[in-house]
């Protein structure tokens, strides 16, 4: 898939598919990431051999990945994980990072959009999202979005720096994310101009 969109400011980007020849391109979008940001993200997205693993992945079949171009950059990243687990086939993790410069402009909310229809596809049900609680944006606009919260493990994970951090596990069914979704787009004045 290639789609057009135009962020709130104006800005075109390029929805695609994440290939094995965007490494490059994608270790830059991290480089440029701040370490704050990085932090948080469940792998060091500075080493190359675990980025082009995650990027093989892709190939089980499971795992989804999308990514926003601005010219020839990448500004945003997304997953879509697909549990291999029998008892969790009915759910669909969602992950999104956006380049800060980009930030706020609705290119979270495109990603995520994107992410939902290959969801719809793949016949998920419910949609999952983890993220370690300093995210503070990611919990908003997943709660924006209709995430609830379901369980909060403290200490359960370490960030990139060692500390232990608490995981927050939210979750949404696939057909009130459209809702949300939907809303979303009729009420921003940005979508007309698309
Ligand atoms: C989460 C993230 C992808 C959002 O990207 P974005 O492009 O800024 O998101 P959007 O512009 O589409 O924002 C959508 C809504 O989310 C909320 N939101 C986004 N960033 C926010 C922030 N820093 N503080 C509060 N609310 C925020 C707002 O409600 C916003 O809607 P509004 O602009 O109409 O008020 C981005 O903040 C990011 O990359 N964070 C770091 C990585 C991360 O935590 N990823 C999630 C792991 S699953």
């Amino acid at each position: 898939m290639e789609k057009e969109e135009t962020l709130k400011d104006g800005t075109k980007v390029l929805v695609r598919e994440l290939h094995l020849r965007d490494l490059d391109r994608l270790m830059r979008f991290y480089s440029t990431l701040p370490p704050e940001g990085r932090k948080y993200l469940r792998v060091d997205v500075k080493n190359r051999e675990i980025v082009e693993q995650r990027i093989k992945l892709t190939k089980t079949g499971n795992v989804f990945r999308l990514v926003a171009l601005a010219e020839d950059d990448i500004i945003a990243d997304g997953a879509l994980e697909l549990s291999g687990e029998e008892w969790r086939k009915h759910q669909g993790e969602l992950r999104v990072i956006a380049a800060r410069p980009f930030q706020h402009k609705g290119l979270g909310m495109i990603m995520v959009r994107e992410l939902y229809f290959l969801a719809v596809k793949k016949n998920v049900e419910q949609m999952v999202a983890k993220m370690m609680r300093p995210q503070v944006a990611a919990q908003k606009i997943f709660r924006k979005l209709g995430f609830r919260e379901e369980l909060l493990i403290p200490d359960y994970v370490r960030d990139q720096s060692g500390k232990k951090q608490d995981l927050i596990i939210m979750t949404c069914n696939i057909k009130e994310l459209w809702n949300e979704l939907e809303h979303f787009y009729s009420d921003s004045d940005w979508q007309r101009c698309r």
